[in-house]
C-alpha cells in the first residue's frame, strides 16, 4: 500500500486469490480512511489518489512468475527460517541480477535468509511497523554481507515511502523488537502471576508511560502468533535470559487459534 501510494509499481503476491482479495479489499478501506482526513476539503482528490494508487497495484499467486520484473522483492511471509529460506532459494534463480531481496523479518537472523541465495550482497532487512500505513519508522538492516550499495538503495527507498529509516545490526530483534517484545512478555508475567488486572495494566501504559496502546492490546494487534515465534527463538537463541522466557499463558491461547483482533479474540475479545 505504501509503495504504491509513493509511485512505484507494487505486485502483491500471496498464497490464494481469496487472500488477495481479501488484502486488496483491506487495502481500498485504509486508502479510504487515510484519505478521509488528508483530503477532507477536496474528496475528488482523494478520490484521484486511491484510484491512482490501485492502479499501481496488481496481484499474483506465482511468485517465480512475476519476480523477473521487479528490482526489490520484500518478503512478509511467515515466520519460520526453513520456509523462508526455501522462498528466497526459489526466487533467486528467476530474479534479474540487479534485483535486491529484503526481509520484513521481525526477529530472524538476516545473514541465515542471505545465505540461502547467491546474492547475499543484494540482500537486506526492511522491518515495517503495525500498521504500515500509519508508523514512520522502518529498520534498515544491513549484514556484515551487505553492500554499501544496496545499504543506500534500501535507505533511499524507505525515505521514497515516505518512511524514516534508521539502520541496525543484524541482532536478534533490531532496536525496537528487542525493547519492546520483553516489555510485552514482561506484562504477561506480571499479569501471570496476578499483580494486575490485563486491562489496568494496559490503562495504566497509557496513561501512565504515554503510550498510544497498552501492551495487552498491541500483542492482540500484532497477533499472538508472531510474538510466539518471536520470543520461542530468542529463548532457544539464548534459554538462560528471563527476559525470553516463553509464557505459558501466550502458549494456551495460540494453542486454542486465539491469536488476537485477526482470529476475533487474543487476551480480548473482538466483534
Ligand atoms: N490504515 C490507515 N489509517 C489508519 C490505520 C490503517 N491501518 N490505522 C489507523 N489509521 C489512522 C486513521 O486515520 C485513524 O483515523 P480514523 O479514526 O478516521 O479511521 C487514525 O489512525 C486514528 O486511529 P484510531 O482512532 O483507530 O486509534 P489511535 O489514535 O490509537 O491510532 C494507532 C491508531 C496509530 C494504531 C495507534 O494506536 C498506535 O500508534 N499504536 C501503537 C502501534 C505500535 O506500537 N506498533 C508497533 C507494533 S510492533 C511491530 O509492528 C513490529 C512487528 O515486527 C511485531
Amino acid at each position: 500500500q505504501v509503495a504504491a501510494a509513493s509511485g512505484h509499481t507494487v505486485v502483491l503476491v500471496d498464497q490464494s486469490d481469496e487472500i488477495l482479495k481479501k488484502s486488496t479489499k483491506g487495502i481500498e478501506e485504509s486508502l479510504k480512511r487515510m484519505t478521509k482526513k488528508k483530503f477532507a476539503d477536496k474528496p475528488e482528490a482523494g478520490a484521484e489518489f486511491i484510484e491512482k494508487t490501485l492502479k499501481n497495484l496488481t496481484t499474483s499467486t506465482d511468485a517465480v512468475a512475476v519476480v523477473h520484473s521487479t528490482d526489490l522483492v520484500i518478503e512478509a511471509i511467515v515466520e519460520n527460517q526453513e520456509v523462508k529460506n526455501e522462498l528466497f532459494k526459489r526466487l533467486d534463480k528467476f530474479a534479474p541480477e540487479h534485483t535486491i531481496f529484503a526481509s520484513n523479518t521481525s526477529s530472524l537472523q538476516i545473514t541465515e535468509l542471505a545465505n540461502s541465495t547467491t546474492r547475499q550482497d543484494r540482500f537486506g532487512g526492511l522491518h515495517f511497523f503495525n500498521p504500515v500505513p500509519m508508523m514512520k519508522l522502518v529498520e534498515v538492516i544491513k549484514t556484515p554481507m551487505t553492500s554499501q550499495k544496496t545499504f543506500e538503495l534500501l535507505m533511499d527507498f524507505s525515505k521514497a515511502v515516505g518512511k524514516s529509516p534508521v539502520s541496525c545490526k543484524d541482532t536478534p530483534g533490531f532496536i525496537v523488537n528487542r525493547l519492546l517484545v520483553p516489555y510485552m512478555m514482561e506484562a504477561v508475567r506480571l499479569f501471570e502471576r496476578g499483580d494486575a488486572s490485563k486491562e489496568d495494566i494496559d490503562v495504566a501504559m497509557k496513561l501512565g508511560a504515554g503510550y498510544p496502546m497498552g501492551p495487552f492490546e498491541l500483542l492482540d494487534y500484532v497477533g499472538l502468533d508472531t510474538s510466539k515465534y518471536i520470543i520461542d527463538g530468542w529463548h532457544k537463541l539464548d534459554p538462560n535470559n528471563p527476559l525470553f522466557a516463553p509464557s505459558p499463558l501466550l502458549n494456551k491461547l495460540v494453542e486454542e487459534k486465539k491469536l488476537g483482533k485477526k482470529t476475533g479474540e487474543g487476551f480480548y475479545k473482538y466483534k
